[in-house]
Order: structure tokens, then sequence, then C-alpha cells
């Protein structure tokens, strides 16, 4: 049998930890108190896959952060390591369309895997000496809310990530569910899984809703009024 690690599940407090990064010393998730947070592992520093990703999280940091979201990056290099390699990627790598990028989100040097472990970023059967592709989102209040794993050989889609954190923030905004394969504008479903009473108690009496039975109703919600929403947190 492996050796197996804990690791946090969703709705679980993000465990504690204070680590060195290329962005100085952070205490997380203290320090991102009222602001969503990605906290993702990579497996190695100068690895390609793991350049793709890099570039692409660093050419969308922007649109995360004007969703009030930061992003905190991991792998069991050095720091050395993570900055001659971001430094290489700035000066020499051009992807898709992207060139010149500069990472400027903390990247965590876990060389002792402390906090890799914590999260149960080390799996076994893939490596004993690198962490997975974890994603973590984690919200302002420094709670667990969804977990993804990636293996070493597989990038991670980035409209998903993206997708994923707008869904929970329209969900707690506006109390709803959101469907399989919701993009900002589709409907959602009212009310959230689980309470179905509720919505067989609403079904007649709230035009807004369409009901396809007593378990399952939607409802319209503006993408508009979903970016105004989530925007302006
Ligand atoms: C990569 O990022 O390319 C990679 C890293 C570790 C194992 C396999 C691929």
């Amino acid at each position: 049998m492996e050796e197996n690690f804990s690791m946090p599940r969703i709705g679980d407090e993000a465990p504690e930890f204070s680590a060195v990064t290329t962005q100085g010393t952070i205490n997380f998730p203290k320090d991102y108190e009222g602001k969503w947070v990605i906290f993702f592992s990579h497996p190695a520093d100068f690895t390609p896959v793991c350049t793709s990703e890099f570039m692409t999280f660093a050419s969308m940091e922007n649109q995360f952060k004007e969703v009030n979201c930061d992003l905190v990056g991991l792998s069991v290099d050095g720091l050395y390591s993570h900055i001659a390699w971001l430094r290489s990627i700035k000066e020499k790598i051009e992807y898709k369309g992207m060139k010149d990028v500069e990472v400027k989100f903390p990247l965590i040097e876990d060389i002792t895997m402390e906090v890799s472990k914590k999260y149960g970023m080390i799996m076994s059967g893939e490596s004993n000496t690198k962490a997975v592709r974890a994603v973590f989102f984690v919200d302002p209040k420094g709670i667990i809310r969804t977990i993804i794993y990636y293996p070493l050989s597989i990038g991670r889609n980035f409209d998903e990530l993206y997708r994923v954190l707008i869904a929970l923030q329209t969900a707690d905004a506006f109390e709803v569910a959101c469907p399989a394969d919701w993009r900002p504008g589709d409907d959602v479903i009212v009310p959230p899984a689980g309470s179905c009473g509720v919505a067989k108690e609403r079904m007649d009496d709230d035009s807004e809703l369409d009901c396809k039975d007593w378990y399952f109703c939607t409802k319209k919600l503006d993408k508009d009024l979903v970016f105004k929403t989530v925007l302006k947190k």
C-alpha cells in the first residue's frame, strides 16, 4: 500500500500555512480574507505543460482579479528554480500568441512538501516527488468550495476554471444552482438543489419560474446582471 496523505474536502476550512513565495512570504488563507483564491499546484518548473499553464494563468490574471480572485501557485521546487523558470518564460517562450509573459502572482516553494501533503497534492500513483495538477477554489471566508485534479500529463482547461469561479459566485449571490454546462446568461436552477419542497411551493405562484416538474425549476438570469454582481465584489 502506497503512503496516503489526508486532503481537505469541499466545505472544509482551507488548511493554514505560511510559505515562502516568489512574491515574499504569505500566510494562507489569512492574507486573502475577503477574496476568492485559486490555489493550484503544478508538477515541476521547466516542464512544457506547466509552462503552457503558467503562461495562461498569467495572461488571465487580470480577468480573475476583476472578479475578486487571486492566484497562488505551488510546486515542490525551490525558490531559485521558480525565479529562473519564470524569467525564462518571460524572456524566451512564445506560445499561442502569448509572449513576454510576466508571472506576477505568488509561486510557493515547497521543497519539504509540507504544504502539498497538507492539501493532498502528492498522489503516489502519479509521482512521489511531484505534485499533481490540483486546483482549490477558496472563498472569501477561507472555505474550500471546489476541488479539481488533473494528472501530470494533461494541462488544465482555463475556460472551465473561470466558469466554475463565476458559477460559485453566481450561486452565492443569487441563491441558485447552476446546471450542466452553465454559462452566464443561461437559465439557473431555483431553488438550489436539495431543497425541492420549496420549488414545489413556488411552482404555482412564481411566474418567473419554469418548472419542468416539482424538483426541476429554472429561471432566467441576465448575463449583464451576473457580471454586474460578480465584478463589483
Ligand atoms: C509537464 O509539465 O510537461 C510535465 C511535468 C511533469 C510530468 C509530465 C509533464
